[in-house]
Parts: C-alpha cells; structure tokens; sequence
C-alpha cells in the first residue's frame, strides 16, 4: 500500500474513534436519568449522608421531589431538624428520617449501630454526599489530627457506611443505587495531597465495587461522580457559573447521570470541559 493510503486509512481510523467519542460524550449528558428505576415497592427510601448544607440538602431536595422519602444524615442536630422541617413543609406526603453522626469520628460499631436503626426501611438509594472541606496546604503544614478528620470524613465513613449497608441493599433482585460523590481535586489541584487523595480512594472502590457486584449478579448500581467546583455551599456562597455550577444544578446533574452505564464519571458538562483540559494539560 503506498504511503499516502496508509495514512488516509490512520486518519479515517483516528478520526471516526473520535467522532464516537465526542457523541458518547453528548448523549452522556443529554441522556434520560433512570433514577425512577429505584423508586420500587410500597414506599423507598434514600439516604444522603452530609445532608444538613450544599449539595447534600439539595440532593435531599430533588429525590423528595421525585417521590423517595429521605434519611438525612448530618452531624447537627439542630441544623438537620431545620432542614427537616423546611422539606417536610415542601412536601407533605414524603416521609423524611434523620440520622446524626460524625463523619470523622464515627467508629464502624456505632455505624453498624445507626444502620440498625434503619432495618425497617425500604432503602433503594445510598449517597455517600459527605466530605470534608478541601485543605489545600502543604503537607507538613497539615495537623496529623486534620489528616486523620479528613480521610475519616472523605474515604473512612463512606466506605464502613457502604459496608454496613451492603447486604440491605443487595438483599433482594429489585435496583438499588450507590452513589459516591468525589472530586476532581483528586488529580488537579496541586497541595491538597489529603483531600484529593481520600476523593480518589472512594473514585478507584466504586470502580471495583461495581465489578464485583455485576460479576456477582447483584442488581444495585454504583455510580462515582467527580466534580469541580460548585456554589450556594457552606464555604462558597458567590454567583453561579457555567463553570460553578449551583448545589441545585449540580445535585440535579449528579441524578440525571444515574443509569448512564459507567462506573466513574464527570457529573456536570461544565466540568467536564474542565476536566478535559485539565488532563489535556497535565505534567
Ligand atoms: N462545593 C464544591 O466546590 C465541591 C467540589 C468538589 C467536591 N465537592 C464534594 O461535594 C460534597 C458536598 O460538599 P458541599 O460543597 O456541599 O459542602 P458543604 O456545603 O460544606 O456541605 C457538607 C455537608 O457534609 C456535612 N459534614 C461535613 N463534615 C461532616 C462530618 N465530619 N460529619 C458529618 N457531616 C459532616 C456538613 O454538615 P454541617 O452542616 O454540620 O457542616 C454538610 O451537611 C463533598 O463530598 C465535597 O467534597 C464539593
């Protein structure tokens, strides 16, 4: 074959590969969300851990409103029961359940404690929300206190917590949901070495978890999203962007991905074009 005709042919190759690629890409975001498959049996139940502030409250926001009675978790009493109570005044025909325990000291006994509490409910959904802030600072700069909060906060209490819960949700053949909630500080943000490495932990467990759920037939989903930065949480109250998303927009697209078939996956198109350059651009 002469030269010109293999490279037409790497061309043609590379240059399909890449058009599928780039529509995958568009009907990722443009899909149906499947959330409503979790949504069986007489009455369902989702539990969103860090559920009192940000993404969490608006997590707890969206499933109501499709229809799921909620476990709100949190670490404030009093701050969950506000939240409570605004939901409950919102929707009156969802039941809302809330469940208090500190993330970064939590120990697995007493997660197994609290997760006792919950036999009696029908739960189909599971999102481990919960996470600490980021600290973006030296390591030696970080306290091997503020170390051990946030790997107990980030990587530590989902991961018990999904544990505990396992054989509730894969008890019977009907879908369930794992959702985790990471970040994409977990390759791209220079300094925040603790942070970003919990949030990859929970990245590369929903991964094998997932294999090792399909390769053992159990019926439940889990679902990694990765996000950037997004506003109208605790610590970042500033205008929304395309770029800084809302807690809202981005709960609501966290939810619309659910059902799109990957394990890992970029929850909101505005950080996907991010997280494009990013890795596009790193050393
Ligand atoms: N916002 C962003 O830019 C961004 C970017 C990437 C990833 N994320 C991830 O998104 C998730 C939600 O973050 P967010 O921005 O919505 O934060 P947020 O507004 O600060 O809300 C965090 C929630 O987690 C709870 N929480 C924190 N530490 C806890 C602990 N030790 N024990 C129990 N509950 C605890 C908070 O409770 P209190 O109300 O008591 O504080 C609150 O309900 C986190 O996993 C975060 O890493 C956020």
């Amino acid at each position: 074959m002469m030269l010109s005709q293999t490279l037409a042919v790497i061309g043609f190759i590379s240059t399909s590969f890449l058009t599928i690629r780039f529509l995958r890409s568009i009907y990722l975001y443009a899909r149906p969300s499947s959330i409503k498959r979790y949504l069986h049996g007489a009455d369902a139940w989702a539990l969103v851990t860090g559920a009192s502030d940000g993404i969490g409250r608006t997590f707890s926001h969206e499933l109501a409103q499709n229809g799921f009675n909620v476990v709100l978790h949190g670490r404030n009493l009093t701050k969950l029961g506000t939240i409570k109570a605004q939901l409950q005044n919102q929707f009156p025909n969802v039941e809302f359940h809330v469940l208090v325990a500190d993330a970064s000291s939590t120990s697995h006994q007493q997660i197994d404690e609290l997760v006792a509490t919950l036999n009696d409910i029908h739960l189909t959904v599971l999102i481990n929300n919960v996470g600490a802030a980021i600290k973006v600072a030296p390591l030696e700069d970080t306290t091997s206190e503020e170390i051990d909060a946030i790997i107990n906060t980030n990587a530590r209490f989902p991961t018990q917590l999904t544990k505990a819960l396992l054989s509730k949700l894969t008890q019977t053949s009907s879908p369930n949901l794992i959702m985790n909630i990471g970040s994409m500080g977990d390759f791209c943000v220079p300094y925040a070495t603790i942070y970003g490495g919990s949030k990859g932990f929970n990245m590369t467990w929903s991964s094998t978890l997932a294999m090792e759920l399909k390769s053992e037939g159990k019926n439940v989903e889990v679902l990694a999203i990765s996000l950037g930065r997004v506003t109208d949480v605790s610590h970042n109250k500033k205008k929304a962007s395309f770029f800084t998303p809302s807690a809202r927009t981005m709960a609501r697209a966290a939810l619309q991905r659910v059902g799109c078939g990957k394990p890992v996956v970029v929850g909101y198109v505005g950080h996907a074009v991010q997280e494009f350059f990013c890795r596009a651009s790193a050393v």
